[in-house]
């Protein structure tokens, strides 16, 4: 059993409406009984749409809320569409991913994202900070220079604090399936965490109840960002139990 803080956050992404929350009873149940004596963060990132009913629902529990994304600037404005990490905050989120591949992939540049970083930080928002490497650069055998290109420019300025942590999700393994091997992951990861001193680092893709036995014995993992499995709540307790079995 791991004797260290453990995240597990579930990335909803664009999933769920009002009737999803009802799902949210079965791990509160399991989180009150189950958490005794173990250093657990559960946090619950949904779409901005349920973030207030969300965290009304968490209230009493010890699981937290946090949103997908933020707009850069940290005051009002005329941006239509747009939220803010102030706005995020008003209604319940504690934290925010900033930085995820399929946000990158739509356009946001490094730039943006120490932006974004900048304004959650300074709305007292924590950071869940999304690095990752495509296929294409795995193939080039580019993923180091790539993700010390991604944390220098997404952290320009910025220096590391308990209010940020970092989510290692290599692109081509979101929701394919694929995970990185062992070997590699513990690698890479102990690489951003030289990068980084005394950060914290998740790893985030494909994460399972079929591969969590397998991811839980690298050690240097302090968590797991959890997408199409975190839907599910019996996937999800699945996950948390296996971690510590
Ligand atoms: P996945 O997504 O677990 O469905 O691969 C992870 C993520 O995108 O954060």
């Amino acid at each position: 059993m791991t004797n260290k803080y453990m995240y597990f956050i579930a990335n909803w992404k664009m999933f769920g409406g009002l009737n999803s929350l009802n799902s949210l009873h079965k791990v509160m149940k399991f989180f009150k009984t189950f958490n005794k004596n173990k250093l657990i963060k559960i946090i619950y990132c949904p779409p901005s749409t349920l973030i207030r009913p969300m965290s009304k629902k968490l209230k009493k529990s010890n699981i937290e809320v946090g949103a997908q994304n933020c707009h850069q600037q940290s005051s009002y404005g005329a941006f239509t569409g747009s939220v803010n990490s102030a706005m995020l905050k008003n209604v319940g989120a504690r934290y925010v991913i900033i930085g995820h591949s399929e946000n990158r992939q739509s356009g946001e540049t490094n730039k943006l994202i120490n932006l974004k970083i900048k304004s959650a930080l300074k709305a007292g928002l924590k950071v869940i900070f999304c690095i990752g490497e495509t296929s294409i650069e795995k193939r080039k055998k580019i993923t180091k220079q790539v993700l010390v290109k991604q944390v220098k420019l997404g952290l320009h300025k910025i220096k590391y604090n308990k209010n940020l942590v970092i989510a290692y999700e290599p692109v081509w393994s979101i929701g394919t399936g694929m995970i990185p091997k062992s070997k590699e992951l513990f690698e890479t990861i102990d690489f951003v965490k030289k990068k980084i001193k005394n950060c914290k680092v998740l790893y985030g893709g494909s994460v399972s109840p079929k591969n969590i036995n397998e991811l839980k014995l690298i050690k240097n993992i302090d968590g797991y960002l959890i997408g199409g499995a975190s839907q599910d709540p019996k996937k999800f307790i699945d996950i948390i139990k296996k971690t510590y079995s």
